[in-house]
């Protein structure tokens, strides 16, 4: 690998991408923290180098073991696509998270979902939300908006990230990526510069895999800095309209990292 070895937090470590995410990461070389909520669970699904830590993102109180001494996280839960499960487990996940490390600097990688942006889709809102939050924590972060997972033919391993979140049907038209391309971009942001502070939809074309996505991350335009939304996203959700829990939320996730720079 390039670079130190990392130590990682995978949330949703058991779910279908994270334990991919988890093999991804030890391949690489780095220490694996998998948050989990049932230990001998976890323990028959993810390779033995993985420390188990167990936590409920519902349970603020149970997650500082999670967040000690790490270096970077990587969100892969989710929960579906009723609203309140988003705002509870999607959403507040990464809050509880975020606040969890009480300002101290982490590299994140955040999956969420092609359609985020889409206006009228409470449940998607959420995730938009989560990913504001991560903007507003002054991380270094990559947000991964991968479409439909495992949707793609076998040919279909040539990486395409795009920006702007513009196709949005919530069907598998919206096209594919394969679940372990997902993993390898997650992680492969955490230590690749040219990923940093990146909002992307993640689908695949026909052809091969890159050997390296640097020049694939290159081709894309940061989010500004201290920005709400992705650099091409549309702003179709005014910070003035939103929820007063998600303003209070990112403002205490902002007050955090000015209090500890
Ligand atoms: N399917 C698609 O085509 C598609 C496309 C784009 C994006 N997505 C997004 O991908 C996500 C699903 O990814 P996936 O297939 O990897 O999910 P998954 O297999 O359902 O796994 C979900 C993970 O979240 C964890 N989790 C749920 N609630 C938790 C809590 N309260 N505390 C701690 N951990 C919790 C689960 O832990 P347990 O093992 O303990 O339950 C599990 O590890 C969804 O959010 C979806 O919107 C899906």
């Amino acid at each position: 690998m390039t670079g130190r070895p990392l130590t990682v937090l995978v949330v949703g470590a058991t779910g279908s991408i994270g334990r991919l995410v988890v093999a991804e990461a030890l391949r690489r070389g780095h220490g694996v923290r998998a948050l989990v909520r049932d230990a001998s669970r976890a323990g028959r699904i993810l390779p033995a180098p993985t420390a188990l830590v167990v936590g409920d993102l519902t349970k603020p109180a149970t997650l500082e073991p999670a967040v000690e001494a790490i270096d970077a996280i990587v969100f892969t839960h989710g929960s579906g696509t009723r609203e309140a499960d988003v705002r509870d487990i999607d959403y507040a996940g990464v809050a509880n998270i975020l606040t969890a490390l009480d300002g101290r600097r982490v590299r994140i990688a955040l999956m969420t979902a092609v359609g985020t942006t889409r206006p009228g889709t409470p449940y998607a809102a959420w995730k938009r939300r989560a990913e504001r939050l991560v903007r507003a924590s002054g991380d270094p972060y990559t947000i991964v908006r991968p479409g439909w997972f495992d949707y793609n033919d076998a040919g279909q391993r040539a990486i395409l990230l795009r920006q702007g979140d513009t196709e949005q049907s919530g069907t598998p038209a919206d096209e594919a990526i394969a679940r372990d391309e997902i993993a390898r971009v997650l992680v492969d942001s955490l230590t690749n510069p040219a990923a940093e502070r990146l909002t992307f939809e993640l689908v695949a074309n026909e052809g091969a895999e890159q050997d390296d996505l640097t020049p694939v991350f290159s081709a894309l335009t940061p989010d500004a800095p201290d920005a709400l939304d992705g650099a091409e996203d549309s702003p179709n959700a005014p910070l003035a309209d939103e929820p007063q829990r998600f303003r209070d939320d990112r403002e205490a996730i902002a007050r955090l990292r000015e209090r500890a720079s």
